[in-house]
């Protein structure tokens, strides 16, 4: 079985590093236009660096939860047995790899990389980002933005996403409201080349009417569920 899943922030929820669109929720308390734009970046670069240096802390000091460990074992699991699980997250953070999961795309960047306006290297950085600091791939200084797509962006990987969905048997959708696009439209692209599809959070999201399967609950309990009904028991499918 190859097996698509698209996570959110729902899925790092209970690794303390905030959603979105909850009522407590990022974008509740802080103007996207000013922190996660092109624009805001131009018009107040510290206010930004700041922003993103202090979520870049927050993702260190965090730890994978039970959904992100069920999602490397299952990834293991289905290569044992031929299949596999390509991981597109939404998130920024490092807990799906810090889990053990290898096959991962971040559509929407990394928070541990810095980019290059210059010579555009996303470079590993553990650390805040600071004003005068050089790039390590061509040494200009002052030059390094977050690796996070912001709106009014192309969000990376799309071709392979794209050929990911072709081949998949089954599409699952966690911890994401489906309210951002491209990734909110994936389910429907998935329905269109006649994949089955999973929807796995905590409420019903704007597009549970799109999945075939839907199960509710914190993403520490439903994932591993799942996964374990996925590849044990009588209605394993790998
Ligand atoms: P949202 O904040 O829009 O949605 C998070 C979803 O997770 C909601 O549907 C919640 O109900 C659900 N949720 C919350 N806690 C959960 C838990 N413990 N278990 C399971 N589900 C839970 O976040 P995303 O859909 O990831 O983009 O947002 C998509 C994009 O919008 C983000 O990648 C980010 C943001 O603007 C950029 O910054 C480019």
């Amino acid at each position: 079985m190859n097996l698509f899943v698209l996570t959110g922030a729902g899925c790092s929820a209970e690794s303390g590093l905030g959603t979105f669109r909850d009522t407590d929720g990022v974008w509740a308390r802080f103007d996207p236009m000013k922190l996660a734009t092109p624009e805001g970046f131009a018009a107040d670069p510290d206010l930004v660096q700041a922003f993103y240096n202090a979520r870049r802390r927050n993702t260190r000091a965090a730890s994978p939860n039970a959904a992100h460990f069920a999602l490397a074992r299952l990834e293991a699991a289905l290569e044992r047995r031929g299949g596999s699980l390509f991981l597109c997250t939404q998130n920024i953070d490092d807990l799906h790899e810090r889990a053990g999961s290898h096959n991962v795309v971040h559509m929407h960047g990394e928070l541990l990389r810095a980019r290059c306006l210059q010579c555009g290297a996303a470079s590993p950085w553990q650390d805040d980002i600071g004003g005068d600091d050089v790039c390590p791939a061509c040494r200009a200084a002052g030059t390094l933005r977050p690796h996070v797509v912001w709106f009014g962006e192309m969000p990376l990987y799309m071709h392979e996403i794209h050929d990911a969905l072709e081949e998949a048997d089954l599409f699952v959708a966690i911890g994401t409201s489906g309210s951002v696009y491209p990734a909110a439209g994936f389910v429907a692209a998935a329905r269109q080349l006649g994949i089955r599809t999973c929807e796995l959070n905590l409420d019903p999201s704007d597009n549970a009417g799109y999945f075939d399967e839907r199960f509710y609950g914190p993403a520490s309990e439903t994932v591993p569920a799942w996964a374990g009904r996925l590849t044990a028991g009588p209605d394993a499918v790998v």
